[in-house]
């Protein structure tokens, strides 16, 4: 039996309390979000080659008109009748196309020797011999000294997810080709440097109040020198310098040697989505610190910055400030309008430093390592911008010492909120339903910046970890006044380049499909109410249990609709019967219901065949009335979360 108190509202529920987070780990930008299909189409990768064939007369370069992207290929005619100059790419995974569609192909060339030249296009399927091997195809002419960009639409006659991209050279001309690209023209919102619809859509329909972003250890690099770092992201994309990717290395064993950043999905690109989705941005910052700490002595320089020269990671982050917020005179407010915004962005919140950690006595006494770099930040950021809301954290680990160290030095250093991970197994899920009741309520706000179920021995997507995580998640909401942001994590994973799981979504070069953990994240977003409503259950809670019989719950009011929510989740193997008292409420009334449910195995998912197996499924119950309260009985099927 649950009693909610309808009449007496709580805490708000903050609007950016559901919302996602965004890291390029498993081909999450380039090879997904980011419709690019061209892998390294600027010949930067260390081995300028990478994800092409070549074969003729074909030279690498390194003057060319971009001098953050210098190298360039040149395109000669080869030697005999029989023997011709092109280059072809692979793609992500391949070059997935839709028969019918179109897409844009677009090269910066020139004729280096004055006069003309055609450039023949071809999407191909490698796979078939014959007439049908051939996709779909396009030419650009190409004429004069003069670096300049060619396009042309191709439409391929029939879809195929591993097609690549042959470009031509010139039988009797010499041709320099740089910036080789191809989009589909369909992209989210009909952008040219755009993302892919399907994924983008799927954020858009988590309804999120808050996106985080770049990530995750990428905002830290592997070491300092490929550490993100924001102001190479912005700008024209041709001038975008490579970065090589933190998931480049990979804890699975695998290793991704073709795993770079392009950048093509940029902050702007970021800041623009937020805007699109009507969700808060935030951006985290490098704070000079890499990833987990690989120096065993993190006060010696090299992967760390000394604290003294921090100045210019500092001013990254002012004028990130100014990127997003700054008057179009200002000088980083101008990139921004010059890359078609002149209207700030309304940045309120930043990140400063992702899982970072001090030393105490017990761990190398190397001291506040983390926390003396986040003061230098956040004093300047609050000279400057007194009502930006700073984002600290508190380290790897929900729990353990860098935890326990760092809480109370969040609360010391006045942030507004930190950032705590937690990927954890089943039992700490289930057994940490109360772990937000006893937090101090007079630090600072949290945000649960990465969190996951892991099953034990099970770290793949399945139905039971995601329920594990809708029944923590009414422990979040029930403290409301303390959580301010929740995003699940990771985000993205491409079937065919991961490093990590489980996700949220997963696709391959043409389809996608959503795991149940996110709609887990949906039905709490589209249903996260204004104000948090008193939920008692007719057992005490105690702590380090599994709810009571199983059973977790929180309820919200939504101001804007009226609407009383209840959130149900039955971890238990068994049927439960649930009564709602909803007290204050006179009359009956019909309760619409949605309700995730499933009587297979617990190690289902959805997958790219079955992409809606397991989705929540919409109803409605009858609430009767007595003279107190409206009542609600029904009876909640085993392992299900349902909301009234
Ligand atoms: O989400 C994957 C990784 O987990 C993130 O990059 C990092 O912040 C955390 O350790």
């Amino acid at each position: 039996v649950m009693d909610v108190n309808a009449k007496k509202l709580g805490a708000p529920v903050q609007s950016t309390m559901y919302g996602i987070f965004f890291e390029d780990i498993n081909y999450a930008a380039d090879g997904g979000l980011y419709a690019e299909l061209i892998m390294n189409r600027s010949f930067e990768f260390p081995n300028n080659f990478a994800g092409w064939d070549i074969s003729g007369n074909v030279s690498l370069k390194d003057d060319g008109p971009f001098e953050r992207n210098p190298h360039y290929v040149r395109m000669a005619p080869a030697s005999h009748r029989d023997k011709h100059t092109m280059i072809e790419n692979q793609g992500f995974f391949g070059i997935g196309v839709k028969g019918g569609e179109e897409y844009r192909f677009s090269v910066w060339a020139r004729v280096p020797d004055g006069g003309s030249a055609k450039l023949w296009i071809d999407l191909v399927d490698n796979a078939t011999m014959g007439d049908d091997q051939k996709l779909g195809n396009a030419s650009v002419d190409v004429s004069g000294k003069e670096w300049k960009k060619y396009t042309a639409v191709i439409k391929p006659k029939r879809t195929f997810a591993k097609a690549h991209l042959r470009v031509w050279g010139d039988s009797k001309a010499t041709t320099d080709v740089e910036h080789v690209s191809l989009f589909p023209v369909k992209t989210w919102k009909g952008r040219e440097n755009g993302m892919r619809q399907d994924l983008a859509q799927a954020l858009n329909d988590m309804h999120p109040g808050v996106f985080r972003f770049p990530g995750g250890c990428i905002v830290e690099g592997t070491d300092l020198e490929t550490r993100y770092q924001w102001k190479n992201t912005v700008g024209p994309v041709e001038n975008r310098p490579l970065n090589e990717n933190r998931w480049h290395y990979t804890f699975t064993g695998r290793y991704f040697p073709n795993y770079y950043q392009s950048y093509g999905l940029g902050f702007f690109e970021f800041f623009q989505l937020c805007e699109d989705f009507g969700c808060e941005p935030l951006p985290v910052i490098s704070c000079g610190l890499s990833c987990q700490f690989q120096n065993p002595d993190p006060t010696k320089p090299g992967v760390h910055v000394p604290v003294d020269q921090l100045d210019e990671y500092i001013q990254d982050a002012l004028d990130l400030v100014e990127f997003a917020n700054g008057d179009v005179n200002t000088k980083w407010g101008k990139v921004r309008a010059d890359m078609g915004h002149p209207a700030p962005f309304n940045l309120k919140f930043l990140g400063v430093g992702n899982e970072q950690w001090d030393y105490d006595e017990k761990h190398g006494g190397y001291g506040p390592v983390f926390t003396e770099r986040l003061k230098k930040f956040s004093d300047a950021l609050r000279a400057k911008y007194p009502n930006l809301k700073l984002i600290g954290t508190t380290g790897p680990n929900s729990e353990g010492w860098d935890f326990d160290l760092l809480q109370p030095r969040m609360k010391e250093l006045k942030v507004d909120l930190y950032d705590e991970h937690y990927y954890r197994d089943e039992k700490w899920f289930l057994s940490h339903g109360l772990r937000y009741d006893s937090y101090d309520r007079k630090g600072p706000r949290v945000f649960a910046g990465e969190y996951a179920c892991h099953g034990r021995g099970k770290k793949w997507n399945h139905y039971e970890t995601s329920l594990y995580e809708a029944a923590h998640m009414t422990g979040i909401e029930r403290n409301a006044d303390l959580v301010h942001m929740a995003t699940y994590a990771p985000l993205f994973a491409h079937v065919e380049g991961w490093q990590w799981r489980p996700d949220a979504i997963w696709y391959d070069n043409l389809r996608s499909f959503k795991s149940v953990s996110y709609y887990v994240q949906q039905m709490f977003a589209m249903n996260k109410g204004t104000n948090v409503l008193p939920l008692t259950m007719d057992k005490k809670p105690v702590a380090g249990q599994e709810g009571q019989d199983g059973l977790f719950a929180s309820s919200v009011f939504d101001k804007t609709t009226g609407e009383i929510i209840v959130k149900v989740v039955n971890t238990s193997k068994q049927a439960q019967p649930v009564t709602l008292n909803l007290q204050g409420i006179k009359g009956s009334r019909t309760a619409e219901t949605l309700t995730l449910s499933w009587s297979g195995s617990m190690d289902d998912e959805n997958t790219l065949d079955q992409p809606e197996k397991i989705t929540p499924k919409t109803g409605s119950i009858g609430c009767t009335a007595d003279k107190k309260q409206a009542v609600l009985n029904d009876e909640l099927p085993a392992m299900s979360f349902r909301i009234y």
